[in-house]
């Protein structure tokens, strides 16, 4: 087991002496663990996997690796329906495993964040069943939101308290048999916990403290903005399908309460006992001007902004997300930016679609939702293309880049998976209308060749043959294997290495200034040299950040770069030096 306790906080950033915290301009690497590495062939990713390939993460240049669950699970979501917050899966491992991966990922210089989900248990979890074995009213039953059903032509009580939708579709209130309902904003094995019951709020303040004390430097907070409901309202609304955006003054019964400031400022108390601090980020779907309630020193200190992540390739939309995003700054909070999670369509995808696309975007996933087929209208070039140039825009941002597993390997959406493979509650629960977030979660490929690309051995002691990978690989994945694209200078995965290692060179304080540019082009530069804003830092100058954006169909006009060294582009100039249309280029200007 490490200590987080008395490390130095100048570690990752590069730059001796810094005071800066660490995370504040950290590029952070989102492992999905049961799709990244199989250590021991049972098809299902797991935690020696992830030690299995901590040099692969340090070469990468990433700051630090967050685990989404790998708590026991019965994996009704994924993971996301955790049995016990204080444990790891036996599928994916024990406890001594996570230590030996935390002490290896230390040792390598990266930091760990896990995931910890507060709003819900699983159905599974002692709790609740203590819950269903007590009769209402009893404090088990409290530590649940359960109420009595209404009256219905069944019977008494018969029917849901409410007309609540869950976000993943169907009744958000599921009965126990006895006249009483329970709430779950996501799936029926989700049931969601009363955060306004103390002994809750204690429990959770423990399974902090449990992860700290085992060395992890961070914590991803799910579903930060919905722990606190106004349950008894009885106003209709869905989980799925109220705009939390629209709601800018903590009014919403379900979403962003006013409650949850004080519950994450005793979780900031807590993690401010550690030295140095621990760093939270919240998954916060909120109004842009209510972001601040969970990004400020007082509370968590950072919140995923997903404006750029839902902006089309666009000019005006990605400016626009840009704009949003900063304006962490003016809180003191640091700025974040993500492109892709666990959660949606991969970005080689979504940007590889035609702008009439049906497409939409989804409050439940942050994501754009609709899982076209193995569309014929998909231009996987294009979409690549502006995955890369995107990759560079979100880098050169002041503040930290969350990127997620296979992103670095340009992977695209696998759109085709049939039916009866899914694993997606959303896929269930919406009968067939959603397909679900399966397709970004296919185990990674790693080799082009073996039964499943390296993902897992291509054969155990003993001669027997490893089980297939939990969701089954596309052929095209050979190519997109990591092996194939070490040995292609021109690839996605060196393209993420080298814009690593370049930034880590120029990264300066967390200011920008936007440049003069033609329509469809962004422009801006920054300070180069060390965060802490020294002034020169080992390159000095500016720090020019220039995406063409393009038309709608990937044409356009080519556009000159400002006189300087050229860093860096994510696809090839034209003869004249000139960025072409889905292309980002990084110039330092003296
Ligand atoms: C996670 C999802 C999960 C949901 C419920 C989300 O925010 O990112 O993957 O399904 O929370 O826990």
């Amino acid at each position: 087991m490490t200590s987080p306790r008395h490390r130095s906080t100048a570690r990752h950033d590069g730059h001796p002496g810094a005071t800066t915290p660490w995370w504040r301009q950290a590029v952070v690497y989102q492992v999905y663990p049961r799709s990244f590495a199989d250590a021991d062939g049972d098809g299902l990713g797991d935690l020696r996997g992830v030690t299995s390939r901590v040099s692969y993460l340090a070469d990468l240049g990433v700051d630090a690796v967050w685990l989404s669950p790998f708590y026991p699970s019965a994996l009704a979501d994924g993971g996301y329906d955790v049995d016990d917050h204080r444990d790891v899966d036996p599928k994916l491992g024990t406890l001594a495993d996570f230590d030996e991966m935390t002490a290896a990922l230390h040792a390598a210089g990266l930091r760990v964040v896990v995931d910890i989900v507060p709003n819900h248990t699983s159905d599974r979890h002692r709790w609740f069943r203590e819950a269903l074995a007590s009769p209402r009213g009893s404090a088990a039953r409290g530590r649940y939101v359960f109420r009595d059903g209404r009256d219905g032509p069944a019977g008494p009580m018969s029917e849901p308290p409410s007309s609540w939708r869950s976000l993943f579709g169907g009744s958000a209130w599921e009965p126990v048999g006895d006249g009483q309902w329970y709430l779950h904003a996501f799936a029926r094995e989700q049931p969601d916990l009363e955060w306004s019951n103390r002994e809750v709020r204690d429990d959770f303040l423990q399974t902090l403290g449990f992860w700290a004390d085992r060395g992890v430097d961070g914590f991803r907070v799910d579903v930060a903005h919905g722990l606190v409901r106004d349950v008894d309202n009885n106003l209709h609304v869905d989980f799925a399908t109220t705009h939390t955006g629209a709601v800018d003054d903590g009014s919403h019964p379900l979403w962003d309460r006013d409650e949850l400031v004080d519950v994450y400022r005793e979780w900031r108390q807590l993690f401010d006992t550690y030295d140095p601090p621990l760093a939270a980020v919240a998954e916060a779907s909120v109004h842009p001007s209510r972001r601040w309630r969970y990004s400020d020193p007082s509370s968590l200190g950072q919140a995923f902004t997903f404006d750029l992540f839902e902006a089309a390739w666009d000019a005006a939309e990605l400016r626009r997300g840009v704009e949003l995003g900063l304006e962490q700054l003016e809180v003191g909070a640091s700025c974040t930016w993500t492109l892709a999670n666990h959660d949606c369509v991969r970005a080689a995808s979504r940007y590889g679609l035609p702008p009439d696309h049906e497409q939409r975007s989804h409050p439940a996933s942050k994501a754009w939702v609709t899982r076209h087929g193995a569309s014929p209208e998909l231009d996987a070039p294009l979409g690549l293309a502006r995955a890369r140039a995107g990759v560079l825009l979100e880098l050169a941002l002041p503040g930290s880049t969350y990127l997620y597993q296979g992103e670095e390997l340009g992977l695209r959406e696998v759109p085709d998976l049939p039916p009866e493979v899914l694993q997606d509650p959303m896929a269930f629960r919406s009968e067939g209308a959603e397909k679900g977030r399966d397709g970004c979660r296919v185990p990674l490929p790693w080799t082009p060749t073996g039964p499943s690309f390296g993902f897992g051995p291509d054969d155990l002691e003993g001669g027997a043959a490893p089980s297939p990978p939990h969701l089954p690989q596309p052929a095209w994945f050979a190519g997109a294997s990591v092996a194939v694209q070490e040995a292609d200078p021109t690839s996605a995965l060196h393209l993420h290495r080298h814009a690593l290692r370049v930034r880590r060179d120029v990264l300066g304080p967390e200011e920008l200034t936007w440049e003069e540019a033609p329509e469809g082009v962004l422009h801006w530069s920054r300070p180069a040299g060390p965060p802490q804003g020294g002034g020169g830092g080992e390159e000095g100058g500016r720090w020019h950040c220039v995406v063409n954006a393009g038309g709608a169909d990937g044409s356009g006009a080519v556009v000159p770069l400002p006189a300087g060294r050229l860093l860096l582009t994510s696809g090839p100039l034209d003869d004249a030096g000139h960025l072409p249309p889905s292309t980002t280029a990084w110039v330092l200007v003296p």
